[in-house]
């Protein structure tokens, strides 16, 4: 299944590291990052889950319940968790699905055979408190992600869905954003009483709302 931005993502219960898990009713009201290692018991992933896991905090305050997923069952995840403690220093806090059949990597689309017909390949998923697909990802397995990327991009999505702006190349919190061009001039003096850098009639410049002072 080829999943694309703005699709209701697929629903599916799985087994988790945490216990039963039915994807939609966990998500509740919240944000979500699904996202798929390869393989248990290997190194890029050993990392890239610890920091997950550094970064939970973060995750936490922006209203983002993160899922992990392999294709290996349960008592390998298990078996596997005390190595992340142990070499990243940080334990598992959020739940990894266990998908040996491989019924939630299909419904995503997260096996490609030419990559590899039996494992996953490492993609990442946001998805909106409205459960629609924000932002996919696909990196290869032997690349491990930049999860403060990812968090940069949950910014950017939130920050579009409460104010009406787009974030700009390179953008990170706390630098100008960009009133999206749906939004008239009248409109904008409305949502954004201080005023605006008109670069042109389409590029229009104003400081990040929301900011504490
Ligand atoms: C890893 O997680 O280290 C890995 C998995 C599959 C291929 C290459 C690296």
């Amino acid at each position: 299944m080829t999943l694309r931005l703005g699709d209701t993502v697929p629903d599916f219960t799985a087994e988790t590291t945490d216990g039963p898990l039915s994807f939609h009713e966990w998500l509740g009201n919240s944000w979500g990052v699904l996202f798929s290692h390869p393989k248990d018991f290997t190194p890029v992933c050993t990392t890239e889950l610890g920091e997950v896991a550094r970064l939970k905090g973060e995750f936490d305050k922006r209203n983002v319940k993160v899922v992990g997923l392999s294709v290996d069952p349960l008592k390998d995840h298990r078996a596997w968790v005390g190595d992340i403690k142990e070499t990243q220093g940080h334990a598992l806090n959020f739940p990894l699905i266990a998908d040996p059949d491989r019924k939630v990597s299909d419904l995503y689309g997260m096996i490609h055979p030419n990559a590899s017909d039996t494992f996953t390949v490492r993609s990442v998923f946001v998805i909106g408190p409205d459960k629609k697909l924000k932002l996919s990802i696909t990196y290869p397995a032997s690349t491990g992600r930049n999860f403060e990327e990812i968090l940069r991009v949950i910014d950017s999505l939130q920050l579009t869905a409460k104010h009406s702006v787009a974030t700009p190349v390179n953008w990170k919190s706390g630098d100008d954003v960009i009133i999206v061009p749906a939004l008239s001039d009248a409109a904008a003096k409305e949502k954004f009483p201080g005023g605006w850098k008109t670069l042109k009639p389409y590029l229009r410049i104003v400081p990040q709302p929301g900011l504490s002072k």
